[in-house]
């Protein structure tokens, strides 16, 4: 952790802001949001941006990044930028042409996180999820280790200062540790990630390896009905969650995110609303007792509300294991 506790160093000697501006936001709407919301995360301070390609959104964001160093408000090194590899390009020789497309896009010369988006590659192709004639995703039969050494080229060839990962389970996490000739480990794993969701045993697992995990739909996700199951409960409306935050004079929300900072997780936040992407950022202001930690670590009851139900069946889908 940095001395202002709001960086945490990664394995690879870089440093990651612990809070993160979330940029995913249903297609209809994905280009509008990331105009108008991004250059306001970034003026009330957020400096860490998590994008990827598959959101469709990266051109709005570069836009974003663009005018707010020009104003002055950032200068890029300012600026910790996530973008992610979509399965559709994980054969070896298309990873490296799919960052330089999400760098066109974001306007930058460099990432500083480049991560594979899910462990389950597919049939290459412009189509974001191709399917077969029974609506079944198409596998594509790449060894995640070759993708992993591809990511590894791009951070040699300084296109991304670091290179993790993102909805891998610990098997899928131990093959690339365990792949002979390893040069860089995964920064990161970056997972779903709440109080009803706590990854107890996947933290415990990444961080024996010096691995960070970054949370994400932090506060129970946008609940998009195509990719979250609607009868899981609504996690900000959790009376322990409620009750911890009046005691401190905050929001649900706040208490969810400083959770996670509390535990050594980093956590992306979701704001479709000035006020609430303004409030996110008090999450540096107050601090969890220890009886506070554990009585929402009491609250994991293994929702995940993002269960990618379109992967089941997918050779390496990540889901099934315990963790
Ligand atoms: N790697 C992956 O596979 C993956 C998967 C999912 C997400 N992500 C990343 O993680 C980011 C965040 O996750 P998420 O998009 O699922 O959403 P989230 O961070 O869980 O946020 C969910 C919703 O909480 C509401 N909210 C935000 N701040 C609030 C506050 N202070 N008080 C009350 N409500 C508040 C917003 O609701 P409204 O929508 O009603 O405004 C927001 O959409 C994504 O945008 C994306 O960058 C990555």
């Amino acid at each position: 952790m940095d001395p202002k506790g709001q960086k945490l160093k990664l394995n690879d000697g870089h440093f990651i802001p612990v809070l993160g501006f979330g940029t995913y936001a249903p297609p209809e709407v994905a280009k509008r949001d990331a105009l108008e919301f991004t250059p306001f995360a970034i003026e009330v301070g957020f400096r860490h941006i998590d994008c990827a390609h598959a959101y469709q959104n990266e051109e709005q964001i570069g836009q974003a990044i663009r005018s707010k160093i020009a104003d002055g408000t950032v200068k890029r090194e300012d600026i910790f930028c996530t973008s992610k590899l979509w399965c559709t390009s994980f054969q070896p020789e298309l990873v490296q042409p799919a960052l330089e497309k999400s760098l066109k896009s974001l306007q930058l010369d460099y990432v500083d996180l480049y991560i594979m988006h899910y462990p389950l590659a597919l049939k290459p192709g412009e189509e974001l999820y191709p399917k077969d004639e029974n609506g079944k995703l198409i596998a594509d039969s790449v060894d995640l280790c070759c993708t992993w050494e591809a990511l590894e080229k791009c951070k040699d060839a300084g296109l991304a200062k670091s290179i993790g990962v993102s909805n891998f389970n610990h098997k899928q996490l131990e093959k690339i540790l365990n792949k002979p000739g390893l040069k860089y480990k995964p920064v990161c794993n970056q997972v779903e990630c709440h109080p009803y969701l706590n990854q107890r045993k996947l933290l415990d697992f990444c961080k024996s390896h010096d691995i960070v995990l970054v949370a994400y739909s932090a506060l129970g996700s946008q609940r998009v009905k195509e990719w979250v199951n609607l009868n899981h409960p609504i996690l900000l409306e959790d009376p322990v969650l409620s009750a911890i935050a009046q005691k401190h004079k905050k929001t649900p929300a706040l208490v969810a995110l400083r959770y996670q900072i509390q535990r050594g997780v980093v956590v992306l936040a979701k704001g479709n609303n000035k006020e609430w992407i303004k409030e996110n950022m008090q999450v540096f202001d107050f601090e969890l007792t220890p009886e506070d930690m554990k009585a929402i670590d009491g609250l994991d009851r293994n929702i995940r509300y993002c269960d990618f139900q379109l992967g089941v069946g997918h050779p390496e889908f990540p889901f099934s294991e315990e963790y």
